[in-house]
């Protein structure tokens, strides 16, 4: 190239007048190259049918300036039949009949011509059997981009996963053609048919489990935010708005985010659960290693203030809130927590001026917003003085037993606590986070939801200082997991709740509004308990988690006037190494029975169990 390049340059300037081009060079760059360009990642996921050549580039007219590549795909000459690509979806495509799959795109003919035809768009099998398609009417003649945006209604469904998303031309009629693609888009239904929503049977799922607060921008894990380099860190305002303004960014965890589940989907999403938000913002260090200087972090305590008045400013005032009431929502969102950071022990020596200078700039401006610090609680000394500490634990089943007084020795002054991330992640206490090998849970075990759920007495108990509580992570595709265990799993066909997601919900499922101090459990034994009242019902509700082998006989014994004499109970059990997986995908599931109750009454915790009991008491 290079050598035909000053061929043309001499032939050119003997005999012709060239046109003289300047070409000046910025010295600071407009974005990272992504590492996929040019590369066969890029195409990950794509397939070629009947000989089309797809190939990712640089597009010279790029859709948009978030977006600066394009799929070109071209028909090859001599074609036949129909030409074009696949996508195998997210580890499959589930197709079924009867639903209303959206699927868009952008597209253009790299050179006018005065090609007339259709693309035909479609849903098929992996063998190719069609099993849903419409037809788009295209030109050569456009040669800037346009969007195509239908809706298939499969009749019939489709027997596995393996399907695909095709977009075909006819092959003699397109032959030669080049069509560059941006942005394809499929979703089948969503939840409340939000556009751009949640899968309906994962969002059903969580919301089966009644949540009261999510932690965003991702539930787990504020690593997938904080990015290995501070360009890669997660900015809210490239996450809100068209999809075409959407960068995306290289994740902590070695994938590409597209961030088609932005700021405002997450704020929409608690809003459809009637969930507080729990907002975390960037504090100044990538994971990396890089802590921005204290001089430097006034752009950034500058963003973050934006993305908190995206949130809640008054969109008379603010630019941020101006853009969310354009985005369709005037109304602020409500949010009472914004957490600084995540994790901040894995830089605390530098978290100390972060903390400091974010939040007494952010402060001032949002006195009704409590701001939650991440490093290890009271380690490093912070000022000002944090109100709120998260704290995370990832450990054995034994240990969240053995720490289940975890914060009963915590002073009583004020400040509260967020146990932001939790799970029982391995039963070998030399390697936690480990391998399956050496004791890494793949998927949540009967003995790891006991532990936890153990614990979770502890919290309850604790309930006037802890004042939320997370297991992490919360969704995990089988076919791509970067961290085990989870509380949901899923493939592209199906949900899989896991023990731990039925210990949450039964505690979520059965909150008290009042915690009623009883015998306290041994502090390192097996057998942990809490009660509580619901108000409104008059009931009593004691949860009980038996963390061995053994089943255990417990006798309560009730102060109230009258108790009556008969009650639910509702219990989860199995083996201790029970999981639901995508092969017993309901090994474990809560069940419920009728229990004899009264002013003193026994009850037998089988072995690895929870049980919440509830009755009548006045
Ligand atoms: C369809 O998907 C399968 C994987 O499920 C893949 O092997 C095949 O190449 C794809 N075909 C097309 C046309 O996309
Ligand atoms: C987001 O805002 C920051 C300034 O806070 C700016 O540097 C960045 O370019 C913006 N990103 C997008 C995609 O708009
Ligand atoms: C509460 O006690 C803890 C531990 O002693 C301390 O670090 C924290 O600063 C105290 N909070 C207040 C508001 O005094
Ligand atoms: C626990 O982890 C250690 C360190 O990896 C390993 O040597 C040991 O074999 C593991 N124990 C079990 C029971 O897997
Ligand atoms: C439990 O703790 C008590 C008090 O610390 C101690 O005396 C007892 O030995 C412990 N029991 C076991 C089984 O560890
Ligand atoms: C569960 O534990 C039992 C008894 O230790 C063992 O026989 C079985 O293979 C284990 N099952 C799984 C799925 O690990
Ligand atoms: C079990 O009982 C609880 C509490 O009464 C109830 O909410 C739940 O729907 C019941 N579950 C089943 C499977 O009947």
């Amino acid at each position: 190239m290079l050598i035909s390049a000053f061929e043309l340059w001499g032939f050119a300037s003997i005999a012709l007048v060239v046109q003289a081009v300047t070409v000046t060079v910025s010295p600071t760059a407009s974005h990272p190259v992504p590492t996929t360009l040019y590369t066969t990642a890029a195409l990950n996921a794509w397939h070629s049918i009947n000989g089309a050549a797809p190939s990712v580039v640089a597009d010279i007219l790029p859709v948009s300036s978030a977006l600066p590549n394009s799929l070109q795909v071209t028909i090859p000459a001599g074609s036949t039949g129909p030409v074009g690509v696949g996508n195998e979806g997210y580890f499959g495509i589930k197709v079924t009949a009867g639903s209303t799959y959206t699927a868009s795109f952008h597209y253009r003919f790299a050179k006018a011509s005065s090609f007339k035809g259709s693309f035909k768009v479609a849903l098929q099998t992996a063998t190719g059997r069609s099993l849903v398609s419409t037809s788009v009417t295209v030109t050569g003649e456009t040669t800037k981009w346009q969007e195509v945006k239908v809706t298939l209604r499969p009749t019939i469904s489709a027997s596995s996963i393996a399907n695909n998303f095709t977009v075909t031309l006819d092959g003699s009629a397109a032959s030669g053609q080049i069509v560059h693609f941006a942005l394809f888009s499929l979703f089948p239904p969503t939840f409340k048919n939000r556009p751009n929503g949640m899968r309906v049977d994962i969002a059903t799922t969580l919301a089966e489990m009644h949540p009261s607060f999510f932690r965003l921008p991702v539930s787990h894990c504020f690593l997938f935010s904080q990015g290995q380099t501070v360009d890669q860190r997660w900015q809210w305002n490239a996450t809100v708005g068209p999809l075409l303004n959407r960068p995306g960014r290289i994740g902590h965890w070695g994938y590409i985010n597209t961030d088609g589940l932005g700021l405002m989907d997450y704020l929409n999403w608690c809003e459809d659960l009637g969930m507080q938000a729990i907002m975390a913002i960037w504090s100044g260090f990538a994971l990396g290693g890089t802590s921005v200087a204290e001089a430097d972090l006034g752009p950034y305590i500058q963003q973050a203030m934006d993305q908190i008045n995206f949130v809640i400013g008054d969109s008379k005032m603010s630019v941020p809130a101006a853009l969310r009431a354009s985005l369709g929502h005037p109304d602020p969102y409500p949010l009472a927590y914004v957490e600084v950071g995540n994790e901040d022990f894995f830089a605390a020596s530098t978290y100390t001026y972060r903390w400091h200078d974010f939040v007494s700039a952010l402060q001032p401006k949002f006195p009704n917003l409590r701001f939650i610090a991440t490093s290890n609680t009271f380690n490093p000394i912070l000022s000002p003085n944090p109100q709120s500490w998260d704290q995370h634990n990832y450990n054995t089943p034994s240990w969240f037993a053995e720490n289940s007084f975890f914060y009963d020795g915590f002073e009583r002054n004020g400040t509260t606590y967020f146990e932001g991330e939790y799970a029982a992640i391995s039963t070998n206490s030399s390697d936690i986070f480990g391998t399956p090998a050496t004791g890494r849970l793949t998927f949540p075990t009967m003995q790891s939801a006991s532990g936890e759920a153990a614990y979770m007495t502890g919290l309850e108990r604790n309930a006037d200082i802890v004042f939320s509580a997370s297991y992490a992570p919360l969704l995990n595709h089988v076919a791509n997991s970067q961290w085990t265990p989870n509380l949901i799993s899923f493939d592209a066909g199906n949900v899989y709740p896991s023990t731990s997601y039925y210990v949450q919900k039964l505690f979520s499922l059965n909150r008290g509004d009042e915690y009623l101090p009883s015998t306290l459990p041994v502090q390192n034994g097996t057998l942990f308990w809490s009660v509580v009242r619901k108000i409104s019902t008059q009931q009593i509700i004691i949860k009980i988690s038996n963390t061995v082998e053994s089943a255990a006989d417990l006798t309560f014994e009730l102060p109230f006037r009258s108790v009556a004499k008969t009650g639910t109970a509702q219990v989860l059990t199995g083996a201790a190494n029970a999981s639901n997986t995508p092969t017993t995908p309901n090994l474990v599931v809560p069940k419920n029975s009728t229990i004899a109750t009264g002013k003193r009454f026994s009850y037998i915790a089988p072995g690895f169990s929870v049980s919440v009991l509830s009755f009548i008491a006045h």
